[in-house]
């Protein structure tokens, strides 16, 4: 062991990136990495309970709490976990590629732009084509001596000539440099108001601000962002407010992940000092990062962002906006506010025009969020009479259901998996992850699909429900997800974990390393979607209704877009319906948060909806858990409500294990 008096500080230097980052003796690598701006995985928020963050040790001392994490031969090659590992020396540690939290592979330019018209006659989705935040040019006639009313004055009388805008509200920032701007080009002025929705039944109108005048006419130069803050990742676009369209689009991870994949360790991680501060700073990073690149892909500078439409969950919301997350995850389980006021960009440190201001979409309860409210609206669930099914698949799954009548939703902890994490070679859906596989039943050989044809690096979502489904449809696992212990296959194995069945071998992975499938992994995979289905059931029968009653099934996230309808089926994740009822509608939360930045009819709808929804909160509910407990097997307890399934099965998969 090291020898160091107190105060001693040690060099830590990080591969690849060659980072230093100095550290007090025995300071935690968690926690210098997180210094250093090193982007490791570290999702369970460093409980030790992941097992994303291993490091080598290359060079120097260390002293390490030992977990299961970490297997005997992993040890002697100097891999520990960093958030049970200290310094007691300067050491020189490698972060291995699946520790590491790429950054570049989930940003993605979207040069094809979505164009709808200026033309107030067509709509945006249905709706009227009218920003929120909108420049208008005005000519003002100059004072003189029999008329020398003040500027302010004199704005306000040009203003109120305008359609609409009879009453307006000055913010103060706006008329600072009012007597130069005026004058600069001979009172002719380019004014930009921000109109704040009425809420039906709450407010009785809407209200206008002024919130910039600028000489001139700049109309032509009206940014706004859409963004959606994702628990996983955060994506935003930048529009043309004066064209109505996209012009670039950006996502980049949460910066929040290193404390934690999920919302209840981040709300954990507010609890330690300074860690709300942490948890807010990181996700500010995040959007001034895409702020950045937006800026340089479409030459538009972030002082001429003028306006943000927002959307996400209530938490990411909250842990954004600096408000207290704990009672979220305390019952009752209620958030701080359902719909938020409006707030300034640069109160939070987002960087963008001084004058911006932030409206976000109004969530329904804790865990059903501004996101869900966004999407169920985008897809135009308030305005059908249809019975719909939303369903939101992930870490928090959230359901909805309803029609333009009525609308129900339920949220549930589906944990981790669905994204990659507690899955030995699980991964979120980046450059390498296995997205896609057949097995081959004739000699139970896998055909796998990686993201950009990339070598294998790990196993995503969508991958994993495919491996799932392949496994049980040739008879290598049973219905309890576990392996038929007499295959004869190379693929199928015992290791230290349990029974396993090899995806790739070493020489054909990225990380030098077999990717495998585990009993553990199926096991974990079955909670969640026992998880989302019990959820799913539960919000259906409360409102008296059969899964055969749904007429559309929405499936929303970026997730939900890849995943494979039939497989999902057959793992028991989704209902077994015709799969024509099943539509993908992408991000929804984006989209909504576009939609109200283009038409201010969108947010009024929104909070329609937010209100209309009734949450039914599953976790102290009996018949959840009974539910969730007939879902614990593949693709359920009653496979009869499977047919489709059942008939696909080699003999409902009741049959021995064959050989081969
Ligand atoms: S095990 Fe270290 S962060 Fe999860």
């Amino acid at each position: 062991m090291a020898k160091g008096s107190i105060g001693t500080k040690y060099k830590i230097h990080f591969e690849p990136g060659n980072i230093d980052v100095d550290v007090e003796q025995g300071g935690n690598l968690l926690d210098a990495a997180l210094l250093a701006g090193v982007k490791l995985n570290a999702s369970c928020g460093g409980t030790g309970s992941c097992g994303n963050c291993k490091i080598i040790i290359e060079k120097g001392t260390v002293e390490s709490t030992r977990t299961d994490k970490v297997t005997e031969a992993e040890y002697q090659q100097g891999i520990r976990q960093a958030c049970q590992t200290r310094a007691l020396s300067d050491l020189r540690v490698i972060v291995p590629v699946e520790s590491q939290l790429s950054k570049h592979s989930i940003i993605h330019k979207r040069k094809q732009t979505t164009t709808v018209s200026r033309d107030s006659a067509v709509n945006v989705a249905g709706r009227q084509f009218h920003p929120p935040f909108q420049k208008r040019y005005l000519e003002l006639v100059p004072p003189t001596l029999q008329d020398n009313t003040s500027d302010l004055s004199r704005l306000k009388k040009r203003l109120r000539q305008e359609p609409g805008l009879k009453q307006i509200f000055i913010d103060f920032e706006s008329i600072k440099g009012l007597p130069q701007i005026l004058r600069q080009q001979d009172w002719k002025v380019t004014v930009t108001t921000l109109e704040l929705p009425d809420d039906p039944g709450i407010t009785p109108a809407s209200q206008i601000q002024l919130v910039q005048t600028e000489p001139g006419d700049t109309r032509e130069r009206n940014f706004a962002l859409a963004i959606d803050v994702g628990t996983t990742t955060v994506k935003a676009q930048l529009l043309d407010l004066y064209r109505g369209k996209v012009i670039s689009e950006y996502a980049e991870y949460n910066g929040q992940a290193i404390f934690g994949a999920d919302v209840i360790t981040r709300i954990a991680y507010c609890t330690k000092p300074g860690g709300s501060k942490r948890i807010q700073s990181a996700v500010v990073n995040t959007i001034n990062n895409i702020i950045q690149c937006l800026s340089i892909d479409s030459k538009v500078k972030p002082v001429e962002i003028g306006y943000i439409s927002l959307a996400g969950n209530t938490v990411m919301v909250q842990l954004l906006m600096g408000i207290e997350p704990k009672y979220i995850r305390l019952s009752p389980y209620v958030p701080a506010a359902s719909s938020l006021p409006t707030v300034k960009a640069a109160s939070l440190g987002i960087r963008v025009a001084d004058h911006a201001f932030i409206s976000t979409l109004p969530a329904v309860a804790s865990y059903i969020g501004g996101d869900i409210t966004a999407g169920v609206v985008a897809a135009g669930m308030d305005k059908t009479e249809r019975l719909t099914l939303y369903m939101d698949i992930g870490t928090n799954g959230q359901i909805v259901i309803g029609n333009s009548d009525w609308m129900a939703s339920a949220a549930c902890s589906a944990g981790p998996a669905f994204e990659g994490g507690e899955i030995k070679h699980g991964m979120i859906a980046v450059e390498g992850a296995i997205e896609k596989c057949t097995i081959n039943p004739a000699n139970l050989e896998p055909e796998i699909n990686t993201i950009n044809n990339q070598k294998p690096r790990g196993i995503c979502g969508s991958g994993l429900i495919n491996i799932v489904a392949g496994l049980l449809e040739t008879g290598i696992i049973e219905r309890n997800g576990h392996f038929h212990t007499d295959i004869e296959s190379r693929r199928v194995r015992h290791s230290i974990d349990g029974y396993e069945y090899v995806l790739a071998y070493a020489g054909e992975t990225q990380t030098g390393k077999d990717i495998v499938i585990t009993e553990i992994d199926i096991a974990n995979l079955i909670r969640a979607k026992a998880a989302m289905y019990a959820g799913l059931m539960t919000l259906v029968k409360s409102v008296g209704f059969k899964t055969g009653d749904i007429q559309d099934i929405l499936i929303a996230g970026a997730f939900g877009s890849f995943i494979d309808i039939k497989q999902a089926i057959t793992i028991g994740l989704l209902p077994d319906l015709p799969t024509s009822r099943f539509r993908f509608i992408g991000n929804g939360s984006l989209t909504g948060a576009r939609l109200a930045a283009f038409s201010i009819d969108f947010m009024m709808q929104a909070k329609k909806a937010a209100r209309m929804m009734t949450n039914l909160e599953l976790s102290e509910n009996g018949d959840f858990m009974n539910n969730y407990m007939a879902a614990l097997f593949l693709p359920h307890t009653h496979i009869e409500d499977f047919p489709s399934v059942k008939a696909r099965l080699p003999e409902g998969n009741t049959r021995s294990a064959r050989r081969y």
